[in-house]
């Protein structure tokens, strides 16, 4: 479609400073323009029908990643576990759990993903490791300051009688974060007696004790971990909390706020005015003297040395909630990781001078240091973005939706959440999916309490929901009994009635689905490149407050977040996120044309 509408001169100069980001044909490593779609194995599929996904559920749908047309997957942890924080919480970094098949099953789904043409990211998790993980048995079975006990970081309590906590650190699931230890206990089947027990660190959940990262034999462990996965044949790692490993030395109180949705109260809205900071921080930073400590970043030095030994682009993702961007740029310096999530972008509120500041300041900072930059929307921690943007009061990051909360506007969350995702799809550099936004899939938002598995929810005493809502098992087939998870019908959470509607068998080759929307985006942003293009703003709308537009190679992107409708500009439309009204866009859509 064509269209001429002389009111908005898209052909004017553009100021120098309207080039944000230069693009580049130069040879480059496979990540660094990648769609990286994140598999949260225990709700993507069910391959046993006990009603939690596994391994061979995954490799009997490789097939709807591959019509998707991503590069990459990246799969949360499916190792030993006992599953106390849905497996972020490992016993044996080396093996599968039972739960989701065995390494056998793991190197049949690597094989398939490869075969298909896409690669394979895993997850690391070595901030802590689960509470039955042989280090941790041995370390309760073992006196105070033994070498055992020197892997974690266990303390004396204070106060006369040692009773209170070594300091005054808060996890971020809620309530302390140290656990003190029985008096008597019996690790390991051993009788053990320690009249004045020690307290054990834990930035999450009491059965995740932090690690020592100061101990050279952690050091050594992980290492070795990597090499393991490596051998297999992994292509990278999405590292669990990579900027919490090192910690402030004398480990000294803090008196800010910690939280699993950082910087959020739950009903504050977030500033979305002219005067909020150009470095694109929206609170969404971790803060303290157990986050983003500067020793952190030799580990990841060791590391990319480890994976330079291996074929291939091999690369390392950090999931770290850091702020600035400029700060969160130190983790992927030339010869640290690789990538890392881009938290201010997803934790953004729905607006237009916000999202161009946001965007403006990721490029700023991986630009200054090479690396590329990535978007995400979406994932097993946060309030899924078709919801969050249909949420009553804008701008809220809530960990959760109660089913007393009032209750999202599903078809405005839906339309905004199509928008936003056909507005980050158009961008250069790396973009993270969520099993599901690629069906348009909400929150789930009306869990009852009594199914509730996140540990956040517990140790807030309820006055959190947390983040089972989002890992709701997917919807494959509408008709089927448990929307096709899996052979028997059973879910381990249950599913919405609405899911019926978003079950991917409805969604195949349905023209404006949302599944045919995500594939069309893909398909183009492949064949112009625009993964590695350059991003400048368009005029007329370089300040504007309702719209954010970019050209990338030759393709315009033009997204209009208010209620008015805007004047398309002229081109040929190649993807809309809506439906056109004629010549003009209406609120809460985006398009992408052939200037
Ligand atoms: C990361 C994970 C989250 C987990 C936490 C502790 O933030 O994404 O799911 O609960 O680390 O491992
Ligand atoms: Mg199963």
């Amino acid at each position: 479609m064509a269209t001429t509408v002389p009111t908005t001169p898209t052909d004017a100069p553009l100021t120098a400073d309207a080039t944000v980001h230069v693009g580049s044909d130069a040879a480059r490593e496979w990540w660094r323009d990648a769609v990286i779609y994140q598999v949260y194995p225990r709700s993507f599929a069910d391959g046993d029908g006990d009603g939690i996904g596994d391994i061979p559920g995954i490799t009997a749908r490789l097939d709807h990643l591959r019509t998707l047309g991503i590069d990459a997957v990246w799969l949360s942890p499916f190792y030993r576990s006992p599953q106390k924080d849905a497996g972020y919480d490992v016993a044996d970094y080396r093996d599968v759990d039972p739960l989701f098949g065995t390494l056998a099953d793991f190197d049949e789904m690597l094989a398939g993903a490869h075969e298909r043409g896409m690669r394979v990211i895993v997850d690391l998790v070595p901030n802590h490791t689960s509470d039955q993980h042989a280090w941790f048995q041995q370390a309760l079975a073992a006196a105070p300051g033994s070498p055992e006990r020197a892997r974690y970081i266990f303390r004396d309590g204070r106060g006369p009688a040692g009773d209170e906590p070594p300091n005054n650190w808060q996890s971020i699931f809620g309530g302390a974060a140290w656990t003190r230890l029985e008096a008597s206990s019996t690790a390991d089947g051993d009788a053990f007696d320690e009249p004045n027990p020690q307290w054990y660190l834990h930035l999450f959940d009491s059965s995740q004790p932090d690690l020592d990262w100061n101990h050279p034999e952690v050091r050594a462990e992980f290492e070795d971990v990597l090499r393991f996965w490596l051998d297999k044949g992994v292509d990278g790692f999405r590292v669990d909390v990579a900027h919490g490993m090192v910690k402030a030395d004398g480990l000294p109180d803090w008196h800010g706020h910690v939280s699993m949705v950082e910087g959020s109260s739950g009903d504050d809205e977030q500033p979305t005015d002219p005067g909020a900071p150009e470095d694109g921080s929206t609170g969404a930073g971790n803060q303290g003297p157990m986050f983003d400590q500067d020793g952190v970043h030799e580990i990841y030095r060791a590391w990319h040395r480890v994976l330079a030994e291996y074929e291939g682009d091999r690369c390392l993702v950090a999931e770290a909630w850091v702020e600035p961007l400029s700060r969160l740029a130190r983790y992927v310096r030339p010869d640290e990781m690789h990538q890392a999530f881009n938290f201010s972008f997803l934790t953004t509120a729905w607006d237009a001078a916000a999202l161009r500041r946001v965007v403006a300041a990721s490029y700023r900072a991986n630009d200054e240091v090479g690396a590329p930059t990535t978007w995400v929307l979406s994932n097993h921690d946060v309030v899924r973005h078709a919801t969050r943007l249909g949420l009553p009061t804008a701008g809220v990051r809530p960990n959760g939706v109660f089913a007393t909360d009032p209750q999202p506007d599903e078809e405005l969350g839906l339309r905004r959440a199509r928008a936003a995702s056909l507005l980050m799809l158009g961008m250069p550099g790396s973009a993270y999916l969520y099993q599901g936004e690629e069906l348009g899939l909400p929150e789930h938002t009306t869990l009852p309490n009594e199914v509730r598995q996140d540990p956040g929810h517990f140790r807030t005493d309820g006055a959190e929901a947390g983040r089972d809502g989002c890992r709701v098992p997917l919807p494959w087939e509408a008709a089927a009994a448990g929307y096709g998870f899996g052979p028997t019908g059973d879910t381990w959470l249950p599913q919405p009635e609405s899911y019926r509607r978003y079950a991917a068998d409805t969604q195949y080759g349905v023209a404006g689905s949302t599944f045919e929307m995500y594939r069309a985006a893909l398909a183009v942003r492949r064949a112009e490149g625009l993964g590695h293009g350059g991003l400048t703003w368009l005029d007329p709308w370089v300040d504007s407050p309702d719209v954010v537009a970019f050209t990338n190679r030759g393709v315009v992107v033009v997204a209009n977040l208010r209620s008015a409708p805007v004047p398309l500009p002229d081109g040929e439309v190649l993807l809309a996120s809506g439906e056109l009204a004629g010549t003009t866009l209406p609120a809460d859509t985006t398009v992408w044309l052939r200037a």
